[in-house]
């Protein structure tokens, strides 16, 4: 694998933070790569780490270990390169719009605005894209909006106000930090159809976040799987699915939500002990939760090893060994 090969490589990326409990790593020698047009879904329960490491990756907190964004290591890059990288090159669209969109500017110059900042673009020659761009987004009679104020839409309308901001400078990579989340589930299959019919138009790279790997399923390439701010399983969708050789991965599997299930369930048959990063159990992360485990797995950390499939990796020492088709 070499940078040049891929539009993003991540190696080894760590965050330290320090917090009230003392140090914690809730990114922990992450290592993945993504190509052009493709999407990768970073998926893993609560505080696993999704949104750190976008945030690592788009140089928003400090990080150990190196990234190469479209053949440039972004380490060697200064404050104003990687800002120009953030608003132009690499579209960020969040769980909660109303906290990205800007409560007392109207829609039409927060499409604007980086348009004019990245691109140049004078006030009247960014109004001419914002119609189209609104109208891309799916927002219906996109003329009588652009005057709207945030709170003044739906949230659905809300979270396409973003994507199209998101979006305004034609971005090489989306990052969609659980964009759907806090919409319905029939605005959410909307969203989605958005971002994979605009993904195919433009050729652009998405890393999709979220909790739950039945928004995936249908959506991402690849998947990652985090835990405790690793990356424990990792392979093409078709084949997670397949293999899921982690008893984590199955868990998330066996949480995704299904039409009778009451709101907000945990993680089915997992005791409910999310990890404190401040006092990480020796071994296996996963070991104090997990139904298979061993002596062996309290004292050794399994490595993110590849399968005899090169494109699969997990980390392991009893995987799940009867492979079920889940789809
Ligand atoms: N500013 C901060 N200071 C200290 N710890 C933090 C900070 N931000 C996040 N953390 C910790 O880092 C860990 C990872 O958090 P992160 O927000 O990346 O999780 P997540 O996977 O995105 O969760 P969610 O699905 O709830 O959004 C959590 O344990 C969290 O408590
Ligand atoms: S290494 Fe052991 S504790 Fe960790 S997930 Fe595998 S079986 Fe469970
Ligand atoms: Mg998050």
């Amino acid at each position: 694998m070499t940078a040049c090969d891929h539009l993003l490589v991540v190696e080894d990326l760590t965050v330290h933070l320090q917090t009230e409990q003392g140090p914690i790593r809730p990114v922990d020698a992450v290592s993945f790569s993504l190509e052009t047009g493709t999407t990768l879904a970073i998926v893993g329960e609560s505080g696993s780490g999704k949104s750190m490491l976008c945030r690592a990756i788009l140089g928003l907190v400090t990080a150990n270990g190196n990234i190469h964004f479209d053949g440039r290591d972004t380490g060697r890059l200064s404050a104003s390169e990687m800002n120009r990288i953030r608003g132009r090159d690499i579209g960020v669209v969040l769980q909660d719009p109303l906290s990205s969109l800007n409560p007392v500017m109207t829609v039409a110059d927060q499409i604007i605005e980086p348009m004019r900042i990245h691109l140049g673009l004078s006030q009247w020659e960014g109004m001419s894209r914002v119609l189209s761009l609104l109208h891309s987004v799916g927002i219906p009679r996109p003329e009588e909006r652009l005057t709207c104020y945030p709170h003044q839409l739906s949230g659905g309308m809300r979270q396409r106000v973003a994507i199209a901001i998101a979006l305004a400078c034609e971005p090489k990579l989306l990052i969609a930090d659980e964009p759907t989340t806090a919409l319905d589930v029939t605005i959410q299959a909307e969203i989605l159809a958005l971002l994979a019919r605009i993904q195919r138009e433009r050729n652009m790279a998405i890393i999709l976040v979220s909790h739950d790997l039945g928004v995936v399923a249908g959506f991402a390439d690849n998947v990652a799987v985090m835990y405790a701010g690793r990356i424990v399983e990792q392979a093409s969708t078709a084949l997670l699915f397949k293999e899921m050789r982690m008893p984590y991965t199955r868990a998330l599997f066996d949480a995704i939500p299904r039409i009778e299930d009451p709101p907000h369930r945990r993680l089915p048959n997992i005791p409910d002990l999310p990890p404190n990063f401040a006092a990480l159990p020796p071994g296996c992360r996963f070991a104090p939760r997990c139904p298979r485990a061993g002596e062996r797995c309290r004292k050794e950390e399994p490595p993110l090893a590849c399968d005899e499939n090169a494109n699969y990796r997990y980390a392991c020492w009893f995987p799940c060994e009867q492979p079920e088709a889940r789809l």
